[in-house]
Order: structure tokens, then C-alpha cells, then sequence
């Protein structure tokens, strides 16, 4: 059976990441797979690469050798078959605690060795989510970049990104009026479309698995 680590890389657990997380899960299990998730906001604590180049020896290679709660997400996802990896959109970039796991994982294939730049052996499909308050496009150059980065030393990379969420359960008990949105529009399309995104999310867990993608 094909093991799937699912990975949240947001706080709000029920909220709009997690949630096309918890879809593209759905559909990963749906083509015969088991999910194992990790929120990384509930791990023991941890850090981003620390430059110790401890990976870049010989014996260590593909091998993050920092011990701390990053450690079981690393090793899961370097036994895995396939990664969901979803994050929401902070400051126009993906969050800290998504960095911190994606500066390990791919820093650890990298070798700096032209001929032979990454030395991951086993390649594994992604599909990576990110959400945001603005709208699907705005962000698209910033998920190529991390397509690009994913297929090169992780494995072929899908995105999926749902834009303009609904942030809040109820806009009109905020202290002061967040007059950026446009609240109406944001419950339309939070009704509309985002069982769309979270049926692509599902198809996307299910094509991950297939091979598909
Ligand atoms: C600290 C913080 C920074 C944010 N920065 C941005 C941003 O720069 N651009 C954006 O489109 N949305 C931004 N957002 C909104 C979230 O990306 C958006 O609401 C997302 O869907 C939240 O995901 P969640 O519902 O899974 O928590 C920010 C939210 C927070 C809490």
C-alpha cells in the first residue's frame, strides 16, 4: 500500500488549508493509499537549516542530521510515496513553519556538486497548497518558484491555490471595519467556489497516488 504524508503547514486546523489538505487526503486514500499527517504547528520545536553542512558528508547524504521535531516529518517523507504539503500565504510568502521544513528537505538533496546537483534516489510526487486573501493569480509566481524547486529535488510538483478565502466566520465582530474586503463577495465565493477547490484537492490526492498528475 502507497504511504502519503500529509503536511500542514498552517495553524488554524479546520480552516481553508486544512481543509483542501484534509481533501486531498481523501482522495490519496480513495486511490488505496494511507495518509500519515503532520501539523507542524503542534510538533516539539524546531528550527530551519542551521548551515552546519552536516548533509553535505558523505555518509549523511539526503540526510537532514538535525535532531528535533522537524526530524519524523523528514524521515516520513524521505520513506513516503507522495507528499500533500499545504500552506496558507503570510506577508505575501508561504508561513515560517513551512520554510523551516522546506529549507531541510530540499537543502539535503542539494549537494552543490555540478554534475550531479541533487542527490535525492527516490523521487516522490507533491502537490503543494497554498491559500490567501487575494485573489488565485497573485501568488503564481511565487508557487512556480517552489514548483520548480519541489520538481527538482523532491519530485514532480503540482499546485493548487485557492485565493480570496474567507478569513473570519464573521466579519461583523471585528473591533474595527476590515474594509479591505469585499465581505458579500468573499461568503459567495467561499460557497461557490471553494467546494470546487476542495473536489480538485480531492481529484489531485487521488492523481498523486494514481500517478496521474
Ligand atoms: C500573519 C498573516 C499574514 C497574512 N498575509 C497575507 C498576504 O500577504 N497575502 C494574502 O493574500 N493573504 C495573507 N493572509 C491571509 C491568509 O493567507 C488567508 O486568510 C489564508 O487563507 C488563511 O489560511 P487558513 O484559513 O488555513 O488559516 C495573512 C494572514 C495572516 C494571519
Amino acid at each position: 500500500m502507497k504511504k502519503i504524508i500529509a503536511v500542514n503547514a498552517g495553524p488554524r486546523m479546520g480552516w481553508n488549508t486544512d481543509t483542501l489538505i484534509t481533501e486531498a487526503s481523501k482522495g490519496a486514500v480513495s486511490a488505496g493509499a494511507e495518509v500519515e499527517k503532520f501539523n507542524l504547528f503542534k510538533l516539539e520545536k524546531y528550527t530551519g537549516c542551521r548551515s552546519c553542512f552536516g548533509c553535505k558528508k558523505e555518509a549523511n547524504k539526503g540526510h537532514c542530521i538535525i535532531k528535533d521535531g522537524l526530524t519524523p516529518v523528514l524521515d516520513a517523507i524521505r520513506e513516503s510515496d507522495g507528499l500533500i504539503i499545504g500552506s496558507p500565504n503570510y506577508l505575501s510568502e508561504l508561513t515560517a513553519s513551512f520554510r523551516a521544513l522546506y529549507e531541510r528537505l530540499v537543502f539535503q538533496n542539494l549537494t552543490y556538486n555540478a554534475e550531479t546537483p541533487c542527490c535525492n534516489p527516490r523521487r516522490i510526487p507533491v502537490l503543494l497548497i497554498m491559500t490567501s486573501n487575494a485573489p488565485d493569480d497573485m501568488y503564481m509566481n511565487l508557487m512556480q518558484n517552489y514548483k520548480q524547486v519541489f520538481d527538482g529535488f523532491v519530485g514532480p510538483t503540482e499546485i493548487l491555490i485557492s485565493g480570496d478565502t474567507l478569513q473570519l466566520k464573521d466579519y461583523g465582530k471585528t473591533d474595527w471595519p476590515w474594509t479591505y474586503f469585499d465581505v458579500e463577495a468573499k461568503k459567495e465565493r467561499h460557497e461557490k467556489v471553494f467546494p470546487q477547490e476542495c473536489k480538485a484537492a480531492f481529484e489531485k490526492g487521488a492523481a498523486l497516488v494514481k500517478g496521474t498528475q
